[in-house]
């Protein structure tokens, strides 16, 4: 039987799909609360991380290991790197990499330790599920890759470097430690994000102003998602 994990990193980015959710249930869990419940007849595991990577591994290896969840989606907000990218527009990774990992001084690329992989790829059946919800509502939906690091990246050039670095299309700070976890525990996972600012010296304000609405755009999409999950 299916049972599908939605994470966000903060409140604003599941309350909208909380709200949704019929037969809720609260359970503590490992210093966090988990909420299980049903939308359209799927029984679904809900929980915001709180933010980084360190959370987020935390979370998703919960939902996957304590609450026997057998796909993740994350839902959230994320900073815009590509220019194609407004505040508002969704973007779904077809790969994720953690800007902020860094042992070049033995020689190796960025993003890269000994057994892992620079970039982790998303499922593509879910992909799939992404692209033909956004082709019914009409949604512009850019594929591409985000950059995960522990920092909020406000800052020009350090957006730059992460651009040129890893080709990334936008940057947030929990998708790459749950596609860590998703792949070594063989778990489908999906990435979603819509943009709540660019990254840039104007960041930190264009987020709070624009994180509420662009984390329920990102959660209203992942929830016509799960109706088309079999
Ligand atoms: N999430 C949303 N905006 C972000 C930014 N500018 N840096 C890191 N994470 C983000």
């Amino acid at each position: 039987m299916n049972k599908i994990a939605i994470m966000g990193a903060m409140p604003e980015e599941i309350e909208p799909i909380i709200s949704k959710l019929k037969n809720l249930k609260e359970t503590k869990y490992a210093a966090n609360t988990y909420y299980e419940g049903t939308y359209h007849g799927k029984e679904l595991v809900v929980a915001y991380s709180k933010i980084g990577k360190v959370f987020a591994t935390l979370t998703a290896t919960s939902l996957i290991e304590k609450f026997e969840c057998d796909t993740l989606l994350f839902s959230g907000v994320a900073g815009a790197i590509s220019p194609d990218l407004n505040i508002g527009d969704l973007i779904i990774a077809d790969g994720l990499v953690q800007h902020d990992l860094d042992i070049t001084a033995f020689g190796h690329p960025y993003g890269y330790v000994p057994e892992g992989e620079v970039c982790i790829l998303t499922d593509v059946a879910l992909r799939n599920i992404a692209k033909e919800v956004a082709k019914e509502k009409g949604l512009k939906l850019v594929e591409g890759i985000i950059a995960t690091g522990d920092q909020f990246v406000a800052d020009p050039e350090r957006k730059e470097w992460i651009s040129k670095t890893f080709k990334a299309d936008a940057l947030e700070m929990e998708g790459a430690a749950v596609a860590v976890v998703c792949d070594s525990l063989e778990v489908p996972f999906f990435i979603l994000r819509a943009i709540s600012d660019s990254a840039d010296m104007d960041a930190s304000f264009n987020f709070d102003e624009f994180l509420e609405s662009s984390a329920k755009t990102s959660a209203d999409f992942i929830l016509s998602m799960v109706e088309k999950i079999q």
